[in-house]
């Protein structure tokens, strides 16, 4: 359906058409960053033979398509070759632990290892003939036992230890179960659980890596066995990031802790609650079933996440395809904070920038929308930063405290010190538009809350598609703008604020604002405060041609 062709974007990942669901096994070997993921070869919609589709890229952002890598094709996953994750042997080869689904729809674990180890494009895959290598334990659902992590060395017994997420009925808790193996081959149950959470359901997707939290250190990824020493001792200069992706509320929630591998019990750092899923989001727009993996040409962590659609699916049926892959994007520990992570997009997107305009220094009345001249706006990387007029802030008595982005009344609405910030994919009479904007509330005692909001509502004339407003309080430390980085592409709005600390990313189906009708503008809808937008670039971005593989382009 050519009609529905502008959607489809310039530089985020998907395939050439129908369903993809989860990144799965994402590695660099040889020169080539790898990424795999849910694909459904028959048509645009999730279905019951979900193959491995396969790319291959040099910088994380000019891919090139393979053919898959996997299909359900062996009893033990003909119901679906689902989400697994690439574990680096110390020899430099590649193993690859992934999900079946059996032919009578049990969940077990399955090895796979590349047929060539010395063709660097992975090309093809060879199960292991004793597959599976891991079945449900007593006590544990059939159909909810699946998603194993990459695997790490525990030097203590030079035994690898993986992760699969689960659930236990009694509570609804979301469970993590670890494993022991020499080989990858039998597998051992660790007794305990390394975590578990009452009343957030299953857990899909688990990731588990070290972050670090000091000094030179935490500008950069750390892999798994760099954070432990020789005696099994977890690094004091670390904390381990626990993520889920809970199938109940569709959403990856993380929190930060410690890892005590001996007791093979991970805890949260923060006991006033903020556990897995009762605080932290990645994103607070469509991003699910995300999976890190650490990047050794760079020396850094990368996350990759599922960014489904939000219009229906007869709607993806008629333009033949469904769903996006997030921005690569890295993972630090948030060192100012201390109480976050910082997801940046990967350095490699800012070489497809092109036409930068500097627009800053723009100051905006209270109440008033500025039409931003570009020549393009369909594909865009925004660096904006914001300065509510001190005064005013400082005249205010309160404003807004228990202020909400999900509750609020969006872009539209009028308080105090918000909204303000920047209206992207919108058309001439604004009828169409996805604001991305902060929001500050004040309280009694002076202090300030701000809240970075993205606003789907008005994003589309179009009904049936989903369109929320959604968002978080993001820390803001003092002195510091408040920030915002952008990315538009087509029908997907990924937003960064303050670095990273928070982000949302929306799928919007504007009709009006489209290709050359598309533009952005600043607003500022606050009563009490002028905004000046102090910095404000505005990157047009290539397209990163999204290609088969050819051969020749390998050398
Ligand atoms: C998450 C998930 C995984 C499963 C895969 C199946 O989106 O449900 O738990 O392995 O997708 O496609």
């Amino acid at each position: 359906n050519a009609m529905l062709q502008w959607q489809r974007t310039g530089f985020h990942f998907q395939p050439q058409k129908n369903w993809m669901n989860d990144p799965n096994g994402p590695v660099y070997y040889k020169g080539w960053y790898h990424l795999f993921y849910q694909y459904n070869p028959d048509g645009a919609i999730w279905g019951d033979k979900i193959a491995w589709g396969h790319a291959v890229s040099r910088d994380l952002i000019h891919w090139r398509h393979l053919p898959l890598a996997m299909v359900p094709d062996q009893w033990y996953d003909t119901n679906g070759v689902w989400t697994g994750s690439a574990t680096t042997l110390p020899d430099g080869r590649i193993a690859m632990l992934y999900t079946g689904s059996t032919n009578a729809s049990v969940q077990v674990q399955c090895l796979a290892v590349p047929s060539d180890p010395a063709d660097p494009l992975l090309t093809n895959w060879t199960k292991y003939e004793g597959n599976p290598v891991l079945y449900p334990p007593p006590g544990i659902g059939p159909k909810d036992f699946r998603d194993p992590t990459t695997a790490w060395l525990d030097p203590s017994d030079r035994s690898w230890r993986i992760v699969i997420g689960s659930k236990d009925d009694r509570g609804h808790a979301g469970i993590a179960v670890v494993y022991r193996t020499r080989d990858l081959v039998s597998f051992e149950l660790l007794p305990g659980l390394l975590h578990r959470v009452e009343g957030t359901g299953m857990w899909e997707c688990i990731d588990f890596y070290p972050v670090a939290t000091r000094g030179r250190g935490a500008e950069r990824g750390v892999d798994m066995a760099d954070a432990m020493s020789e005696n099994g001792a977890v690094a004091d200069d670390v904390v381990h990031v626990m993520k889920a992706s809970m199938d109940d509320d569709r959403h990856d929630y993380y929190a930060l802790g410690t890892y005590d591998a001996r007791a093979n019990a991970w805890t949260p750092l923060d006991d006033g609650g903020r556990d897995v899923g009762t605080g932290l989001r990645y994103d607070w727009g469509k991003f699910y079933a995300s999976k890190t993996f650490y990047d050794p040409a760079k020396r850094r962590r990368v996350l990759w996440g599922w960014v489904g659609e939000t219009d229906s699916e007869r709607a993806d049926v008629a333009k033949g395809w469904a769903s996006l892959q997030s921005i690569p994007r890295t993972v630090l520990f948030d060192t100012k904070t201390r109480a976050n992570l910082l997801q940046w997009p990967v350095d490699e997107v800012e070489t497809l920038r092109t036409n930068s305009t500097d627009l800053g220094g723009v100051t905006l009345d209270t109440g008033s929308v500025f039409p931003l001249s570009l020549r393009r706006a369909t594909q865009l990387d925004i660096e904006a930063e914001f300065r509510l007029d001190r005064r005013a802030v400082m005249a205010l008595n309160e404003a807004d405290v228990g202020y909400n982005c999900s509750t609020s009344g969006g872009a539209a609405a009028r308080g105090a010190l918000g909204p303000f910030g920047l209206l992207v994919l919108a058309d001439r009479r604004l009828r169409e538009q996805t604001a991305v904007y902060f929001y500050v509330a004040k309280g009694l005692d002076g202090a300030l809350a701000t809240h970075f909001c993205q606003d789907e509502s008005r994003s589309s004339t179009a009904g049936d598609v989903v369109k929320r407003v959604v968002g978080s309080d993001v820390p803001v430390l003092r002195g510091e703008n408040l920030s915002l980085r952008v990315l538009v592409d087509h029908s997907i709005v990924e937003s960064f604020a303050q670095g990273g600390r928070a982000t949302a990313t929306s799928r919007v189906y504007p009709t009006e604002a489209i290709y050359a009708n598309a533009g952005v503008y600043l607003f500022n809808n606050a009563t009490a405060a002028r905004v000046t937008a102090n910095k404000l670039i505005v990157h047009e971005m290539d397209s990163s041609y999204n290609q088969d593989y050819v051969a020749d382009a390998a050398a």
